[in-house]
């Protein structure tokens, strides 16, 4: 059970929050769950449809602009828009409309095992007709051109004339709100209307953007399953194609719709797009649903995470996991945007948040997803090379904090590119895929050159002063404190990311002479070099104070007075949408997981102690007002042993879109959270880590749960993992054997010899 989401409401404001949450998409194409007929005049909503990564540019515009900052920034494209079809019954042509006449039933699901939506309604017209209306649709994890919908009309006591329209628009502007950061903000960016036109049976519209000069096509076909005399109105902007019928029976009614890009496709889109379709027309939408289901058997197969006794959060973990693979890119241009697919807030950008947050789920469950992310960044290098001679570096690879293409998109720098975490944060992900995949041949293509440039970075900005090498002037990923020396978490991954670079340098030089001189060549690198990344990394600096115990999330933080959390009323939270970012950079106080996180990622730098003392200081003044936080305080509670506190952190990421707990879901999911439930559960409860001595559990069970089980892909090998309330079974799928460390001792799995342990309690 509990593969959907179901929703009954037609109350304004969750409607708005239900687009986001009915979103479909594959990666290339995402479409919000808009209503077909559309809302009353006096609803807002943002009826959207976006293709990963096409974008355009905007210049931006400072007030007082400084040298190195940014001049243009990219935003996704609200594009074409193919979800309109409207019904209208009766020689009087009554329009169907949810807010009009009489519901006498209605729901909406999204099933997370077949991959579409479906909306079933029995309404009675004002004028008292009644029928019956399904509604289909699928985003095709096959075809990642096309979206595809079924609609069903059944009479009840209506029998007579039905005309359905179906529109292409071309005239599509984006979603902006001046006074959330979070949203974009109106600018120059748009689409217009290259063509509109029909083909034989084919809408076709065509744009292009007004800036970066990219097009997108969207090629659609309309067919009904009795036969129906059609009409079609192109105008400037848009094609309408009307099917008229008498309705006597349940009659069916097929829209697909193919969407195209200069990016992916190349010049004439349209086209393609045609050709595409004229392929595509061949499968029924039962055969489409079929496929869907097909792929998505061998998604869940690894992906699913199964907890018994805890329907809500078993709802909340398949939920995120389904949408985390709606949303993650499969080619070149594109990775996970921060709302993936599903919404426009921060403007469609990459993040950090998909390599902290969201590749350990694919590394893990869907390896070749996973390298394909990372290979998006190494596509992006060049970009990161020359933004790092832009900040005044000679050397290395600095990753923009936000973008599209590679290039820097951040407007507001102490929050932006200060966050040169970012770079390391990249290595390491390549690291963590390299470590559970043994995918040597990635480090060689791609990994390396990332791991090398991103260590040169770090000799640039750090110096050594008292014999330790420092950073300054960075932001950590807490945006509550900016412009710091010595961010611990920065340091520490600063460090992980030279040792790194020294280590696959020599990996490199033992297994590869030939490609490693070649790769030294072209990078001008020396033994020298590598030596130099070795020295830096362990005379990192990492601050640590005495008395408290405790990593200071840098040189001046405990300084600082501690924010005033009594009298802050509950509705200034986010605390960033209430005060001058000054007045909370002067406290202590934090937007989300830092040093915490640095714990998490890299726990070996410290003694539990430090961990311990570290949670319980940051704990207290941790606002969580980032989404990206409260997963992490689950993880670490659990490594401390506090069960109670990491289910409690754990059921609030679990369902943040769900129960929209942050009140912005209606922009987009918060796709990084997505990521970090399924890391609660694996890293957290089931204490999974990988390590370069090999994979370690220490599991653990929720009071609550009576049993959970997942899988994990690991160097080729797929190991089944089932925890109980008194043991722990492993098995292995996929491989011959198996070594694994559980609560620190070894065991070995064979095939076809699943082990069972006793599930420690105190540890
Ligand atoms: C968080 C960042 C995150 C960004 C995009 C911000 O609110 O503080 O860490 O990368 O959102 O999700």
């Amino acid at each position: 059970m509990n593969w959907q989401m179901s929703d009954e409401s037609l109350n304004q404001k969750q409607l708005l929050v239900d687009e986001s949450l009915f979103a479909l998409g594959n990666g290339y194409l995402g479409v919000r769950g808009n209503f077909e007929e559309g809302y009353p005049e006096n609803y807002q909503t943002i009826r959207g449809a976006y293709v990963n990564a096409f974008y355009d540019q905007a210049t931006i515009n400072y007030g007082e602009k400084a040298f190195g900052y940014p001049e243009t920034k990219q935003k996704i494209m609200n594009v074409i828009d193919a979800q309109s079809i409207q019904i209208f019954l009766g020689d009087d042509a009554e329009p169907f409309s949810l807010f009009t006449g009489e519901i006498l039933s209605y729901s909406r699901k999204l099933y997370f095992d077949q991959g579409f939506s479906e909306r079933k309604i029995y309404w009675r017209s004002p004028t008292g007709k009644e029928i019956k209306l399904k509604f289909h649709r699928l985003v095709s994890f096959v075809h990642r051109e096309l979206f595809a919908m079924e609609l069903t009309v059944e009479p009840v006591t209506f029998n007579g004339k039905i005309s359905i329209v179906s529109t292409i628009d071309g005239a599509i502007h984006n979603f902006s709100d001046q006074n959330d950061s979070r949203v974009a903000s109106a600018d120059e960016t748009g689409l217009d209307v290259i063509s509109s036109r029909t083909e034989g049976d084919h809408s076709i519209v065509l744009d292009q953007t007004h800036t970066s000069g990219l097009q997108v096509a969207c090629v659609s076909s309309l067919e009904s399953s009795v036969p129906s005399t059609k009409r079609v109105d192109s105008s400037k902007e848009s094609v309408d194609t009307t099917l008229s019928f008498e309705l006597t029976q349940p009659v069916t009614i097929t829209k697909r719709s193919i969407y195209t890009d200069t990016r992916r496709h190349g010049e004439h889109p349209d086209e393609k797009g045609v050709a595409i379709l004229k392929e595509l027309r061949e499968n029924t939408f039962s055969e489409m649903l079929e496929k869907q289901h097909l792929y998505l058997n061998d998604f869940w197969k690894t992906a699913d995470i199964i907890v018994e006794g805890d329907s809500l959060m078993q709802e909340g973990i398949r939920f995120n996991l389904f949408h985390l693979l709606q949303s993650a890119g499969r080619d070149k241009f594109s990775s996970i945007a921060a709302k993936g697919l599903s919404g426009e807030g921060y403007e469609g950008h990459f993040f950090w948040d998909t390599e902290i947050f969201m590749l350990p789920f694919f590394t893990l469950t869907n390896p070749d997803l996973a390298r394909h992310l990372l290979r998006y960044r190494y596509t992006t290098l060049e970009y990161a090379l020359a933004r790092a001679r832009a900040m005044g570096h000679q050397k290395g690879a600095l990753f923009a904090w936000r973008t599209i293409t590679g290039a820097e998109c951040s407007a507001f720098f102490p929050a932006g590119t200060a966050q040169y975490h970012i770079s390391a944060d990249i290595a390491y992900s390549c690291v963590q895929y390299y470590l559970a995949t043994g995918d040597l041949d990635f480090i060689k293509k791609y990994g390396f050159e990332i791991i090398a440039e991103t260590a040169r970075l770090w000799i640039e900005v750090g110096h050594y002063s008292d014999g330790y090498f420092r950073i300054d002037d960075v932001t950590g990923p807490d945006e509550y404190t900016a412009i710091v020396n010595n961010n611990y978490y920065t340091n520490v991954m600063a460090k992980f990311n030279l040792m790194w670079a020294a280590k696959t340098y020599h990996l490199l030089k033992m297994d590869d002479p030939g490609l490693l001189q070649e790769l030294a060549d072209r990078l001008q690198l020396s033994d020298d070099e590598a030596g130099d990344w070795n020295k830096a990394s362990k005379a990192m600096y990492l601050p640590y104070d005495g008395k408290l115990k405790i990593n200071p999330q840098d040189d001046t933080f405990l300084q600082k007075k501690v924010w005033d959390f009594e009298n802050t009323p509950k509705d200034h939270y986010p605390l960033l949408l209430h005060y001058h970012p000054l007045t909370i950079y002067r406290c202590q106080v934090c937007k989300q997981a830092d040093t915490v996180l640095a714990h998490f990622l890299l726990e070996e730098e410290q003694d539990l102690e430090t961990i311990r003392h570290s949670y319980d200081y940051y704990e207290k003044i941790t606002t969580h007002d980032s989404s990206l936080s409260t997963c992490i305080f689950s993880i670490m509670a659990s490594r401390l042993g506090n069960f109670e506190k990491a289910y409690h952190y754990f059921s609030v990421a679990a369902r943040i879109d769900a129960d929209n707990t942050q009140g912005n879901t209606k922009d987009g999911l918060h796709l990084a959270n997505m990521g970090g439930t399924w890391m609660a559960v694996v890293f957290g409860f089931a204490g999974v880590r990988i390590k370069e001595h090999g994979l370690t559990l220490r599991p653990s069970i929720p009071e609550k749960w009576n049993r959970y089980a997942f899988h994990i892909a690991y160097r080729g090998t797929i190991l089944a993992v089932e925890i109980n309330r008194d043991s722990v079974n492993l098995s292995l799928e996929k491989g011959e054997k198996i070594q694994v460390q559980i609560y620190d001792h070894a065991q070995t799995i064979f095939a076809d010899h699943p082990i069972t342990i006793a599930l420690e309690k105190n540890f």
